[in-house]
């Protein structure tokens, strides 16, 4: 009989694993914490606004591109297909795709808000009557279970815009990408965002724009960490800091420690030295050709579709 088990209702227990990711990043030399923890609700919201700054160019070259090629991009996905997004939005992009589609089958958007996934799906289904969609509430970089979908489709296309594939390290990448090439099957499509080496400049000012809405992002993690935890960050001695490495190729978002102080994790204290970081992003930045070299194992890029500039490319790549 399974008599002393403990039970912790559902937001405890998301405080326990909370906690415990948190702790095992400050254990580590570089202390980190997961990019996911950025969205939030005024998280997703600073979000939206950097999306619509002017140093912040991914947005609006991703959507000048696909907008600028929709029938080609339209024509590669194919007709009759399962529209599965990475990271649902109710963005102007996911938009472009539906209303240009031809015999779409269905849509199915993946978030791990479950608020931005309702609302997000409400509103797509009001503004577009005769779609399927089927939301799953899921945390998309753990291994896929989807629903077996009861209607005809003749091939799935993910849709992973915004370079978000830029957050894990190459490595991982790969290996999530080819996960998703095996779920979906051989001739399954993927249409994604990734943005492009540039110079330094253009890199590091679309990370600390002059407003200061990214560094607000950065520390918002901070906020979060008091609210939802009971951790103790004095936001007044935390700095936002980003910067291109040229040698990984990637910006990295940290905050940075201005004293020596300590700050306490349920019953664990760290201490942060004056200067020391604690890493928040890794947004990778990839040549068209690295990335094609990347995902060789699982898929083929059959067109890169860039603006003028090369700043930012959507591709189309083919499992198998
Ligand atoms: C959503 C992960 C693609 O890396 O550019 C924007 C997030 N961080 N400004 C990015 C972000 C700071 C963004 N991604």
């Amino acid at each position: 009989m399974k008599k002393n088990v403990l039970r912790l209702d559902k937001s405890e227990y998301e405080r326990e694993s909370l906690v415990s990711e948190v702790i095992t990043g400050f254990e580590k030399p570089q202390k980190v914490l997961p990019c996911k923890l950025f969205y939030d609700k005024r998280g997703s919201a600073l979000f939206d606004e950097i999306c619509g700054l002017e140093e912040y160019y991914p947005t609006r070259t991703e959507v000048g591109i696909m907008k600028d090629n929709i029938d080609e991009i339209c024509s590669y996905l194919g007709g009759s297909c399962l529209l599965v997004e990475l990271g649902s939005g109710s963005s102007v992009k996911i938009r472009l795709l539906l209303e240009n589609l031809r015999n779409l089958s269905g849509y199915v958007p993946i978030d791990i808000s479950e608020e931005h996934l309702i609302e997000s799906v409400k509103t797509l289904a009001a503004d577009y009557p005769g779609l399927r969609i089927m939301p799953v509430y899921a945390d998309y970089t753990q291994p896929l279970s989807l629903p077996r979908f009861d209607f005809p489709f003749s091939h799935t296309v993910f849709f992973y815009p915004g370079s978000t594939i830029g957050n894990f390290k190459p490595d991982s990448a790969a290996r999530f990408l080819g996960r998703i090439a095996k779920h979906a099957g051989r001739g399954s499509g993927l249409l994604i965002g990734v943005d492009l080496v540039k110079d330094v400049k253009t890199l590091e000012d679309a990370y600390n724009d002059a407003k200061g809405v990214t560094a607000e992002f950065n520390l918002n993690i901070l906020k979060r960490l008091n609210r939802e935890i009971g951790t103790d960050f004095d936001l007044a001695k935390w700095r936002h800091k980003a910067f291109f490495n040229p040698r990984d190729s990637r910006i990295e978002m940290h905050l940075e420690s201005v004293i020596n102080q300590r700050v306490k994790v349920d019953s664990t204290s760290f201490r942060f030295r004056k200067d020391e970081t604690i890493l928040t992003e890794y947004s990778y930045k990839y040549r068209v050709e690295g990335f094609r070299e990347l995902v060789s194992d699982h898929y083929s890029v059959e067109r890169v579709w860039t603006d003028e500039d090369k700043k930012f490319s959507v591709q189309y790549l083919k499992a198998g």
